[in-house]
């Protein structure tokens, strides 16, 4: 490169960057440290296209799918709603090829031609998809939670290792630099001693109660409810009278299709959801990501309406570490956190690192300290802790895909961060203080015949692991 090009490019950066940090608070430096070290991303070459097929159509596979789709080819789609499996194939289809279509993953999972598998199902079947995805000889991207329950989070482990597959988890905000920042921050001791860490998730949904509505023809809602109890297909009726008199309805459904996450037979609630991402990143500054809290105090602090939504909406579980660090993890509306940051009203989405020296929150969109320095002074370049880096998390994927290297939030990790959501259901389900060993990932203490139990859920046959067999 000439003098005058590179001195353009500086310019350049130097406008992007100083754009970047006024819009998010992420630093200059922390920027430029990261420019520094770039490595050239390797080109693709002619057989470094792999075939990729989509597991789960819905909204947020798909948006996975169209990230994929940078590094290969999208070659099979498959959805349990076909409606929704039809609409993905037409919209991944390259020119005249359309990816072929799935109601059943386990056909799919049989193509030797597809080397990458995108899970984009609800949480409940995220395990039986990847687990035969890796026996099969596939690579995998994940959304978060990875899991339902803890036991299925050892058994992938265990999977993914002895088949020496890569396997992502969705939980992107390992990839952004203002999280990767907050966690460096605090682990190379910028706040003082980490004392105490809050972690705010939405509040959760209370709907309800609803009510049988029929289920439409493109679904197999059977094969959909998969390992969960049997249940109706429940939403919402709207009645539409025209002025002739007649009614039309309309129907909503409330159990499948984005609302599955407010079922406890399903998911966990904002506990599990947002708590997938927000758990991860207080793990991962306190530098127990593979690893886990070892006293667990949960409540649910509303009740939940009869007939309707299952998982906790209010909740607030108090956890400790055996490194002495203590965290709060409470849904926004029930927080009394409040002093740290932003509206007195509120404990603020996001992560709040608590330390003898000040703090540091960080959340989507910002990062945030009790005083300026504590971002605007550079961490040293030989600093003794830096973080995985990573600002592409399919990027990542696909490049781990090509190195055989693990993805920056590797089975483990994300099998660890969802344990502590899990923990936190249980404590909450359960309305007791919970003791756990995170060695031997078992309950321990007066109460923990009964815990232990609730660390495997019971799967509705056929759609257990011999369902995959
Ligand atoms: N990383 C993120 O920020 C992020 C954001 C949103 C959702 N998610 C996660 O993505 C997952 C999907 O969420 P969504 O909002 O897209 O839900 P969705 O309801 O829009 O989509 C889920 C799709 O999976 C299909 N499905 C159900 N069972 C199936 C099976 N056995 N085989 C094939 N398809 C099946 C459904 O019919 C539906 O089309 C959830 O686990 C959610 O937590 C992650």
């Amino acid at each position: 490169m000439n003098t005058q090009s590179f001195q353009i490019n500086r310019r350049r950066f130097l406008k992007a960057t100083a754009a970047i940090s006024a819009a998010t608070g992420v630093p200059a430096w922390f920027l430029e440290q990261d420019r520094a070290q770039a490595a050239a991303p390797k080109p693709l070459g002619p057989n470094d296209k792999p075939g990729i097929a989509l597991v789960g159509c819905g909204g947020q596979g798909r948006g996975d799918c169209g990230a994929a789709r940078r590094f290969g080819e999208v070659i099979a789609v498959c959805d349990v709603d076909q409606s929704h499996a039809d609409s993905a194939a037409q919209q991944f289809k390259s020119g005249e090829k359309v990816p072929a279509v799935y109601t059943d993953f386990r056909k799919l999972m049989e193509r030797d031609d597809v080397h990458v598998i995108v899970t984009g199902t609800p949480d409940h079947w995220h395990t039986l998809v990847n687990l035969l995805a890796v026996k099969t000889g596939k690579d995998v991207y994940s959304e978060k939670p990875l899991t339902l329950c803890i036991d299925e989070g050892k058994r992938l482990v265990k999977a993914v290792r002895e088949n020496q597959r890569i396997l992502q988890v969705g939980s992107q905000q390992r990839s952004d630099a203002k999280f990767r920042l907050a966690c460096e921050l605090v682990r190379n001791g910028r706040i003082g001693k980490l004392q105490h860490m809050i972690v705010g998730l939405p509040t959760g949904p209370k709907g309800g109660p609803f009510q049988s509505i029929p289920i439409p023809e493109s679904l197999n809602w059977d094969f959909y409810l998969g390992q969960a109890p049997k249940m109706d297909y429940v939403g919402e009726v709207e009645i539409k009278k025209a002025p002739d008199g007649t009614e039309t309805k309309n129907y909503r459904a409330k159990c499948a299709h984005w609302d599955f996450r407010w079922w406890y037979c399903f998911s966990g609630g904002q506990m599990t959801d947002w708590g997938a991402h927000h758990n991860d990143i207080a793990q991962w500054g306190n530098g127990t990501e593979r690893s886990g809290p070892v006293e667990i105090d949960g409540k649910s602090l509303s009740e939940m309406t009869p007939g309707g939504f299952t998982a906790a909406a209010n909740y607030r579980i108090n956890m400790k570490y055996a490194n002495g660090v203590t965290m709060t993890i409470v849904d926004e509306n029930t927080g009394t956190d409040r002093n740290v940051v932003g509206n007195a009203n509120r404990t603020p989405n996001g992560i709040q690192f608590l330390g003898s020296d000040g703090w540091v929150f960080v959340t989507r969109g910002s990062i945030k300290a009790s005083k300026p320095e504590l971002l605007d002074t550079p961490l040293p370049e030989d600093r003794p802790v830096k973080l995985y880096k990573s600002s592409d998390h399919m990027g990542n994927f696909f490049d781990c895909v090509r190195s055989r290297k693990d993805p920056v939030c590797d089975v483990e990790i994300g099998h660890r961060s969802i344990s502590v959501a899990h923990l936190g259901v249980i404590s909450v389900r359960m309305n007791q203080p919970l003791k756990w060993n995170p060695d031997t990932e078992q309950f321990t203490g007066a109460n923990a015949a009964a815990a232990n139990q609730w660390i495997v859920r019971e799967q509705r046959k056929p759609y257990d692991y011999s369902f995959i067999a």
